[in-house]
Formats: C-alpha cells, sequence, structure tokens
C-alpha cells in the first residue's frame, strides 16, 4: 500500500485528532477542517490543545512508531515564558528536571536549550498573550528527544518561567518553514523505516 504523509501547522485551540463522535467535545476544533486527509491517517506526537506548531500525519504506523521514539526525529520548540529567563534556569533544563507524569515523579533526559534574542517569526495566532506593562516576558528555544505529556510546559513551570505560548517548530529534518505558509501540505518523501 502506498502511504501518504503530511505536515501541518496546527492553530492553537484545535485538538491533534481529526473528529470526534463525542457529545462533549461538540465545541471542539479538529484536523479534519483543514483538510480531507485519508481515512486511515493518524497524527504523529500529538500537541496539546493551547500548543500550536508543527506536527507529521501519516498513515504509516511504523513511520509514527519511529518518529516518537528515534533520536533522528528529536523535536524543537520555541516557548515564550513568563518574566526575562535567566542562564541558571537554562542550565537546569538543560541538564534535566523533575517533572510529574501520571503522579509519578519523571526525570527529563538531558537536552538542548537557549535563549531568543529577539522573539521568533511565527504564523499568526488567536491566543491572547498579556502584553509587556503586566511584566517582561521572554523566548527559548528547546530540543527534546523525548515527549511526555505536556513536557515542555511542565519543564519550565518547575524552573519558575511558565510557558504562555508554546509553538513546535521542528521534528527531525522538517520545519515549519517546509510548509512555505501553508497550513497543511502534502510530502512524497521516501522514509527509511
Ligand atoms: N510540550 C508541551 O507542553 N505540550 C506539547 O504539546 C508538546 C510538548
Amino acid at each position: 500500500m502506498e502511504h501518504r504523509h503530511y505536515l501541518l501547522y496546527k492553530p492553537y485551540r484545535m485538538l491533534s485528532q481529526f473528529m470526534t463522535n463525542s457529545k462533549r467535545q461538540k465545541k471542539k476544533r479538529f484536523l479534519g477542517e483543514l483538510y480531507s486527509f485519508p481515512e486511515d491517517v493518524m497524527s504523529v506526537g500529538r500537541l496539546d490543545e493551547k500548543t500550536e506548531g508543527l506536527l507529521i500525519v501519516t498513515t504509516d504506523g511504523q513511520l509514527s512508531y519511529k518518529i516518537n521514539t528515534s533520536a533522528e526525529f528529536d523535536k524543537e520548540y520555541y516557548a515564550q515564558v513568563d518574566g526575562m529567563i535567566d542562564q541558571r534556569a537554562i542550565e537546569e533544563l538543560t541538564r534535566g528536571v523533575k517533572i510529574s507524569i501520571e503522579g509519578k515523579s519523571y526525570s527529563t533526559k538531558s537536552c538542548k536549550a537557549f535563549v531568543l534574542q529577539t522573539p521568533p517569526e511565527l504564523p499568526p495566532t488567536q491566543q491572547y498573550i498579556r502584553d509587556d506593562r503586566h511584566g517582561p516576558t521572554s523566548w527559548i528555544s528547546i530540543t527534546l528527544t523525548e515527549g511526555k505529556f505536556r513536557q515542555v510546559r511542565k519543564m519550565c513551570a518547575v524552573v519558575g518561567f511558565p510557558v504562555l505560548r508554546l509553538a513546535r517548530i521542528r521534528i527531525g529534518p522538517f520545519g515549519i518553514s517546509d510548509l512555505k505558509g501553508q497550513q497543511v501540505m502534502e510530502i512524497t518523501e521516501e522514509f527509511e523505516r
């Protein structure tokens, strides 16, 4: 079977699933609204509802597993945090911090993190971000080789700089610039599995 793969930019407040039959989720937005995907697609490494950014969607389960687990597909995020983040916090993030996953303490793996000197260019968002009169904000890049639930938000909160806006901007070799301003793009890469 020919597999199909897509890159897309999930907006703030959209779920990383295609649709639902649940009445409880009636007011939510789903990926199915962006594009007519084939029936058997899955989204790889879901983003939480309030996180925007790059998502890979594929019909290939083995590829999905690889993207979720292989260091070749590291994930880079830009996070706008509350306050002027300092080198101490960056070092703590880099070394790894203790976060809570399903009620258990988990030590995050060492990762790459640095301060962005100027705000990054991201697609416009519907998210309201409080203005700087209520205190400064700053931006970091953080690259993880794992994907625990709400990991970036939890890590930044632990070091004292809660996340205000979060965007995934790269998954392995794919970056948001590959989308060339489109929200969804089919890719025809041959993937090794
Ligand atoms: N980290 C988060 O906190 N949320 C995501 O959606 C992805 C990574």
